[in-house]
């Protein structure tokens, strides 16, 4: 397995992939705006790190966003200023589910993040996703609130990075 960042040459794959575990849970555990993420990769709102099969497979996928509703939100609601970030779009084919590292991917985007400056980490999971929520939780960030996001009920995790 090989775990790198994506570029705008992997965006066929990161969509088959992303439409294919999308079909596979509630809607409301997406915000709608997720799949155009790949649109900024290689600029600095949007950094993916994913892991590919020893057969050049895109097993699954976590992300950094500089620019995101639920970061300001975060910032209102918790009086935060100073660079936020959030880790989220997590994505593995039902497959490679659980043997793909996607906690160590989640570790190695916090990494990343603390090296280039940001100071806090922000999530955003259902409550009722349960594989997403202890992903938040395995890397150590703390649930602050769970509430509406326009449509779509949210836990909020945060980490001073
Ligand atoms: C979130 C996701 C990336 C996690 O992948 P993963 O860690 O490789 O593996 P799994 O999904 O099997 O789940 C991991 C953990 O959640 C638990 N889990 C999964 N579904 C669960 C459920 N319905 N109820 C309770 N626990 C559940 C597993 O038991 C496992 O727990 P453990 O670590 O204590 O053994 C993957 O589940 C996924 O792609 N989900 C769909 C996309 C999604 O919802 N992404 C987040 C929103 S952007």
């Amino acid at each position: 397995m090989t775990i790198r960042k994506l570029t705008t040459n992997d965006k066929k794959s990161y969509l088959s992939l992303f439409n294919e575990v999308k079909a596979g849970i509630d809607p409301l555990w997406f915000m709608p705006d997720e799949a155009e993420m790949i649109e900024f990769l290689g600029q600095k709102e949007c950094t993916i790190l994913g892991a590919f099969s020893k057969d050049g497979e895109l097993m699954g996928y976590a992300a950094i966003l500089a620019v995101s509703p639920e970061i300001e939100d975060v910032k209102q609601m918790f009086g935060k200023t100073g660079a936020v970030c959030e880790v989220g779009l997590a994505m593995v084919l039902p497959k490679f589910r659980p043997q793909l590292p996607i906690a160590r991917i989640y570790r190695d985007l916090l990494e990343w993040a603390r090296s280039v400056g940001f100071e806090t980490l922000i999530a955003t999971a259902h409550p009722d996703n349960r594989a997403s929520c202890k992903l938040c939780e395995y890397a150590g960030m703390k649930l602050v609130a769970t509430k509406m996001l326009g449509k779509y009920l949210r836990n909020f995790y945060t980490l001073e990075l």
